[in-house]
């Protein structure tokens, strides 16, 4: 899923070029389909969330925040139980003590029981500086469900 038809045409030469063809390839604004989805009792065994950097500046840090917890209160909801979530934020803004708190209130508002499997962060060809704290910026969490929704 994603709104940009662009994005979505260079993934589907991609997979071609790959020999993939199992996939279906949605256009639209996340935020509605996720609640779509969840309206219409869909569950997922496996859900990636890559969106843009939502806090682009200190100002909009609470806007961005509240963007990042409705897409993962949504993915939650419509997780699988077993299933896995990768959530992730490029936003410098965003520390990871603030991205995890975020996660943890999406979960306490979903009504599900999420479990912490483990974080992530840049690859190794993408270095974080211990001195140069905006290179920290790339954060990834990967839960899973354990209850049903
Ligand atoms: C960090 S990129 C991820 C791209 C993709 N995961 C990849 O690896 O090529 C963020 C993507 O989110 C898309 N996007 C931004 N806002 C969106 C929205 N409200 N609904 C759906 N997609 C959105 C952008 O078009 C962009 O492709």
């Amino acid at each position: 899923m994603d709104q940009s038809t662009e994005g979505l045409a260079r993934g589907a030469v991609n997979a071609r070029l790959n020999g993939i063809g199992n996939i279906e390839w949605r256009e639209a604004n996340a935020f509605d389909l996720l609640r779509e989805l969840e309206r219409r009792g869909e569950r997922f065994d496996t859900i990636v969330l890559d969106p843009p950097a939502f806090a682009k500046t200190k100002a909009n840090l609470a806007r961005a925040v509240a963007g990042y917890k409705e897409i993962n209160l949504r993915a939650m909801k419509i997780l699988a139980p077993g299933g896995v979530l990768f959530t992730s934020s490029c936003s410098y803004h965003v520390s990871r003590d603030l991205f995890n708190a975020m996660l943890a209130d999406a979960a306490r508002d979903s009504g599900r029981r999420i479990q912490f499997l483990g974080a992530t962060g840049a690859a190794g060809d993408h270095p974080e500086l211990l001195n140069v704290p905006e290179t920290g910026y790339l954060k990834g969490v990967l839960l899973t469900a354990l209850s049903l929704p």
